[in-house]
Parts: structure tokens; C-alpha cells; sequence
């Protein structure tokens, strides 16, 4: 076609050009008229309403079925791990060993606790958590009733602890033979640790190694439990003040005054045998006093 149209001059090209911009003939402009240009400039307008529309449209709806109190993806967390403290991890195995007759040795051990359980400071915990909770069952909270819209969350205190509260023995036993060890279970949001409600998840400690260094235990709260007034945990924006429920055991050492000692949280939904995984539901830990 383009053969059979003659060869036309740069300046022809120009003014064709020109012609296309603004036709004087018939009035067009870039080959509309003025008119269909106010139409698809309308046609324009309108569709990018439409669009701006449908996107807010599905932010809004994203919005509102996310709860942000809630992460969306848990998937990794099916049962908690479990952790002991004083917390002195150096590599492989965790080795809480101290030496009774040096006190900077043994201070560093009652000190780890004494930071450790600031949180469960007896003023602390009643002026934040002063709801009275029923012991025994679940802590179930439908509603955001609590001050500044969140909920409620029970009290766990340092005296709790009984003899290893560290206020009547501030050394926590490190100064001698009986130290005491705090067991604590990680948070998982909306998790329910037994499916029947007079079974209360409880810690048991086993001595797996060094039987005869370990005359006795004693578990604080008694009979090592944690209450399930506790859980639910909502989360950290629905529950700002939650706490941990903690168990602490006082271990009597004797003879060699060391053992391999696990601390197992029992209850029928914490699994505690997961090979990837050997802190899930139990902590194992090598106890040592030396002199
Ligand atoms: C324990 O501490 C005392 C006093 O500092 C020291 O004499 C002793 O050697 C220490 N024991 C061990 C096993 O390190
Ligand atoms: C708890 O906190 C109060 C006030 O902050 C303080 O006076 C008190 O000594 C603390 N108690 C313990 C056991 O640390
Ligand atoms: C909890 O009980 C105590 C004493 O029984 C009372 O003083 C306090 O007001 C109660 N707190 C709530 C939140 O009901
Ligand atoms: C350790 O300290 C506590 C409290 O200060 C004290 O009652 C206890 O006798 C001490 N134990 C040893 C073995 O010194
Ligand atoms: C604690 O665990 C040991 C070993 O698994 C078991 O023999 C013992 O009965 C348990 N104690 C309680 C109170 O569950």
C-alpha cells in the first residue's frame, strides 16, 4: 500500500502532523473532537472510581476479618516448649552448676532469679492484675472487659512460690545444697492445655541421672500445678499484663550433689517426645553444686 502512495517531503510529513494535532476542516483534535474527548476523559474518570472503589473495597473487607489481636499464621506452635531458669545456657546441654562456698558464684544464680521473677512482684501484680479469678477453670473471655479494651489476666505472684519465692531465702538456696529452679511454659495463643478440666497440667521432675545425689523435691505452687485459670492466653495486645504461670522445685542435694534432672509439664494435650524439638513440653538440665 505504501508503495503505491507517493514519496512526500519532509516538510508534507510536518504539516500532515500538524494536521493530525489540530484539524481546522472538520475540528478534531489529536483525530477526536472535542466532544468524544470530554467522553473519554468521563469514561476515564468513572473507571478509575470504580477501581479505586473495588480496592478500598477489598482492603476494608481484609481488614475486618483480621483480628489484631490474633497472629493469622501459627502453624509452627502446636505444643509449648519448656524452659528452666536460672538460665546459664552454654551449648549443648544446659548446666546450672555453682559453687556453694564462692558467693559471686552463687549470688550470679539468685541474682538470674531475682531478675527473673521481677515481673511477679507482689505490688506489681495486684495493681495490674487485680481481677479475681476462679481457680480451677478456664479463664474463657469473650468479651474485652478490662481497662483500655483488653482482657483480664489472673495474678501470679512471687510468694506463690512459696520457699523459692526468694523473699524469705533471698539466695534461693544457691548459698547451700537446695537450690531452687523455676520451670516455665512458653505461650501459645488460645491454647488449652487439657482436655478435662480437674486434671490441671503439672510439672514432674525425674532424675534421670544421679538417683542417690537427690534426697527429695519439692514442688511450688504445690503439687507442682499450673492453674488453669491461666489459660486462655489471648495474646499480647488482648492481654498486656498476662504472666506465665511458674512452677519452682527445691532440690535436696546429698553425696555427690549433682544429677541429670528432667522437668516434664504433664498434661494429655502437651506432647513431649518431639525429636526436633527437645524442649517441647520438658527441659532437660544438669544440676551441680560444688564446694
Ligand atoms: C569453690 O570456691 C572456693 C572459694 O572460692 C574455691 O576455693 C574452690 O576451689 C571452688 N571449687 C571449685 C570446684 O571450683
Ligand atoms: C516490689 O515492688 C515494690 C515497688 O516497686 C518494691 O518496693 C518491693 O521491694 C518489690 N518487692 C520485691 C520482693 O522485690
Ligand atoms: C477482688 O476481691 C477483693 C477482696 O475480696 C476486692 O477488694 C476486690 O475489689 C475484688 N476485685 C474485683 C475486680 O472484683
Ligand atoms: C542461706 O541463706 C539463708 C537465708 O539468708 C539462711 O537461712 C541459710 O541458713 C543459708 N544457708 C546456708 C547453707 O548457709
Ligand atoms: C513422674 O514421672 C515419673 C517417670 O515418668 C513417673 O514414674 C511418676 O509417676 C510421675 N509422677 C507423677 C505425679 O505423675
Amino acid at each position: 500500500m505504501a508503495t503505491l502512495k507517493e514519496k512526500r517531503t519532509c516538510g508534507q510529513r510536518c504539516e500532515d502532523f500538524g494536521h493530525f494535532v489540530w484539524n481546522s476542516d472538520n475540528g478534531t483534535f489529536m483525530g477526536r473532537t472535542p466532544e468524544k474527548w470530554v467522553y473519554i476523559s468521563l469514561y476515564y474518570v468513572a473507571f478509575y472510581v470504580v477501581m479505586t472503589a473495588l480496592f478500598s473495597l477489598a482492603i476494608w473487607v481484609l481488614m475486618h476479618t483480621l483480628s489484631p489481636y490474633t497472629p493469622d499464621y501459627q502453624d509452627r506452635l502446636q505444643s509449648p516448649g519448656v524452659m528452666v531458669w536460672p538460665d546459664t545456657y552454654g551449648g549443648e546441654v544446659i548446666e546450672i552448676t555453682y559453687n556453694t562456698s564462692d558467693k559471686a558464684s552463687w549470688m550470679k544464680m539468685s541474682n538470674i532469679l531475682h531478675a527473673f521473677l521481677k515481673p511477679y512482684n507482689e505490688t506489681k501484680q495486684f495493681e495490674c492484675n487485680f481481677y479475681n479469678c476462679t481457680k480451677g477453670k478456664y479463664f474463657i473471655q469473650k468479651t474485652f472487659s478490662a481497662p483500655h479494651h483488653t482482657k483480664w489476666s489472673c495474678p501470679f505472684t512471687q510468694s506463690m512460690l512459696g520457699e523459692c519465692s526468694g523473699l524469705e531465702d533471698p539466695s534461693f538456696g544457691y548459698n547451700g545444697t537446695r537450690p531452687c529452679v523455676v520451670i516455665k511454659m512458653n505461650r501459645i495463643i488460645h491454647f488449652l492445655p487439657s482436655d478435662h478440666v480437674d486434671l490441671p497440667p503439672y510439672v514432674n521432675c525425674t532424675i534421670l541421672d544421679g538417683q542417690e545425689n537427690v534426697a527429695r523435691m519439692d514442688y511450688f505452687p504445690n503439687s507442682g500445678v499450673m492453674d488453669l485459670s491461666y489459660f486462655p492466653y489471648y495474646g499480647k495486645l488482648a492481654q498486656p499484663s498476662y504472666v506465665n504461670p511458674l512452677v519452682a522445685i527445691r532440690f535436696s542435694l546429698v553425696r555427690e550433689k549433682q544429677a541429670k534432672i528432667q522437668c516434664r509439664v504433664v498434661s494429655d494435650k502437651i506432647s513431649y517426645e518431639n525429636y526436633y524439638d527437645p524442649y517441647e513440653g520438658k527441659v532437660i538440665f544438669n544440676l551441680k553444686a560444688l564446694k
